[in-house]
Order: structure tokens, then C-alpha cells, then sequence
């Protein structure tokens, strides 16, 4: 197996197709050494992202939102479950090629631009460093550089530093060093949190011509529900669960965050758990217990708790 691991990401350079997501059962149990009690930071995750999708997940703060891109990102290992990007099992990489991963399949966009920038360097030069660090073939490199920064439309300011940069134009540059090595998914973690409402929806414009130009696969956590309105499949997490999916009606990346149409759909697992919202819950009064009826190929669920 490690040899067709092996040979999958030597060769993925030369692979144009972008690599679908998928998760199963995801588990992440964190140590507390000071308790020595386990923090769950997900429990039983299971997504499936096609190739090519912009998807999104969206949560308030400490739902697993970080941990579960870090897993897909090849920085933390789950605890247990199954994570495959493209023919590639992420949890069952050897050190060695997680590396090589996370250099050449996977590319990293944060919210701070301190983190995406190498701030004495240039915005070309960072491009250039991530492509020389990575082994991105030589021949190839200033022909990227060059694409990449007309994307960005920063063409004519590559030779800014971080310090001449505008916190829009510097988070352009970090899509565009994430993007340097034609990576087959780009994780991004809050890319907007640090920027004001009119410079997000400039990157999320910008996301969006990436995504369709590039054909390169989009995973963006952050709070921001615009992006929940604008990616093909979002998915809320909450405590550490994915609670329900959004997806656009038709299946495509949305023109317009606010006219955009949308249907809300409960995802199945393996084992033939639904999770079924709170306010759904709430609204038709279910407590534990619910029967099943079933006409005409339809599944209706009648609340069925006992009067205590
Ligand atoms: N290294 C760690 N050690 C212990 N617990 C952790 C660690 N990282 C995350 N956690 C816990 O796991 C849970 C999920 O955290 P995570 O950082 O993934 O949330 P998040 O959705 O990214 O939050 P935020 O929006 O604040 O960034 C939280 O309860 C958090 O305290
Ligand atoms: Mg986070």
C-alpha cells in the first residue's frame, strides 16, 4: 500500500484532476493533562466533498470546525475513523509522505496574514519560496507565479511586502501561496475573520474564480453564513457533529449570497443515523421516541414519547 501512496503523490504534479473529500466516523479525543479527561473535538464526522466543489463548514467557536480541517490537512491525526482525499488515506500516512502531503496535495490559507506570509519576502517571492520549499518543478515555476498573481489581481504589486499590503490584498497573496503548488484541495481556516464585510465578499469572489478557473477543490470553515449561501454544500458542526447540510438548489457555486436558493437536507450515515435539528424537533415535539410511517416510498417520523 505504501508504494501506491508513494507513487500517487510523486506523480500528483503531473495529475490535473482536483481530489474529492471524504470522511467517515470521524473521531478526535484531545488529552487534558491537567483532568486527564478527553475533550471530544468530534464525534463521528462524515462528509463527503466531490472533486472540484466548493464546500464550506460553518460553526460558532469550539464546535471542531479547526480540528476537523486540520485533520484533512494532514496537521493532526484523528483519534479514529477514516479520512480519504482523492485515492489517498490520510489517517494511514506514514510521517514521511504527511510531509509530502502537505507540501504538494493539500494547500493552507489562515486567518492571520502573519501566518500565510513570509513578511521580509516580497509577494512573488513567498510564491516562489512555497514552490522551491515544495519541489514544484523548476521549469514550471515562474509561468504559476505569474498566473497566480494576475488571479489575485496584485500582478503589478509583487514586489510588496506584507507591510505594504492592505489585510485584503495580504489574505489574496496567502490564497495565492496556498494555491503556488497546484494543490488538489485548498483548506481554509476563517480566511475572512480578520477582514471587514466588503473586503470578505472580494474574497469570496475571488475564491469562487479560483475554484472554477483552477478546478481546484474548496473547503472553507469560518462563522461567516455567507459563505454557507454562496458554496455548493455547506455543512454546520456543532459540538463536534456535523448537525445538517445546506446545498444550493441546482448544485452550482451561487451568483449572489443573497439571492441564492437553497434546500436544507439531513445526512445519513453508514449505520442509518439521521440527526434530526433541534428546531425540527422542537417544532413537531419530539423527545426520544418517534415512529416510522412509510407511504408511497416516503418516510414520515410522528412523534411517539409517552405522556410521563
Ligand atoms: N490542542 C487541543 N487540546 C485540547 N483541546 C482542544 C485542542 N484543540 C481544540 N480543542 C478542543 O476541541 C474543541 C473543538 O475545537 P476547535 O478549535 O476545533 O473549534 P473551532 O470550531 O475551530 O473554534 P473557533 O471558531 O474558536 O476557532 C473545543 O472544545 C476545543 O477546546
Ligand atoms: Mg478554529
Amino acid at each position: 500500500m505504501s508504494n501506491q501512496i508513494k507513487f500517487d503523490i510523486q506523480f500528483s504534479f503531473e495529475d490535473p484532476e482536483p481530489y474529492g473529500i471524504v470522511t467517515r466516523d470521524l473521531l478526535k479525543v484531545y488529552e487534558d493533562p491537567a483532568s486527564m479527561e478527553g475533550i471530544i473535538g468530534l464525534r463521528g464526522v462524515e462528509m463527503d466533498i466531490k472533486p472540484g466543489e466548493f464546500a464550506s463548514v460553518i460553526g460558532p467557536s469550539g464546535a471542531g470546525k479547526s480540528t476537523l480541517l486540520n485533520i484533512i490537512g494532514g496537521m493532526t491525526r484523528p483519534t479514529a475513523g477514516s479520512v480519504n482525499v482523492g485515492p489517498l488515506p490520510i489517517q494511514a500516512l506514514p510521517q514521511s509522505l504527511m510531509e509530502q502531503y502537505r507540501m504538494k496535495v493539500v494547500g493552507f490559507l489562515w486567518q492571520l496574514p502573519e501566518r500565510n506570509l513570509l513578511p521580509v519576502l516580497t509577494a512573488e517571492e513567498n510564491i516562489e519560496f512555497a514552490q522551491r520549499i515544495a519541489g514544484y518543478p523548476r521549469n514550471k515555476r515562474k509561468a504559476r507565479t505569474e498566473e497566480l498573481l494576475k488571479a489575485i489581481g496584485l500582478y503589478d504589486r509583487r514586489n510588496h511586502r506584507l507591510g505594504e499590503l492592505s489585510g485584503g490584498e495580504a489574505q489574496r497573496v496567502g490564497l495565492a501561496i496556498a494555491l503556488a503548488n497546484e494543490p488538489k484541495v485548498l483548506c481554509a481556516d476563517e480566511p475572512t475573520g480578520e477582514l471587514d464585510s466588503e473586503t470578505t465578499l472580494e474574497i469570496i469572489d475571488y475564491l469562487k474564480e479560483i475554484n472554477r478557473d483552477q478546478g481546484v477543490t474548496m473547503l472553507v470553515v469560518t462563522h461567516d453564513s455567507r459563505f454557507e449561501r454562496i458554496t455548493q454544500k455547506s455543512f454546520k458542526i456543532l459540538d463536534g457533529q456535523i448537525s445538517g447540510i445546506q446545498r444550493t438548489m441546482d448544485g452550482l457555486v451561487a451568483d449572489s449570497w443573497q439571492t441564492s436558493q437553497r434546500e436544507e437536507v439531513a445526512y445519513v450515515d453508514q449505520f442509518g443515523n439521521v440527526r434530526i435539528p433541534q428546531e425540527v424537533r422542537e417544532r413537531v415535539g419530539i423527545k426520544n421516541y418517534v415512529r416510522f410511517h412509510i407511504e408511497n416510498n416516503r418516510v414520515y417520523l410522528e412523534p411517539a414519547d409517552m405522556e410521563e
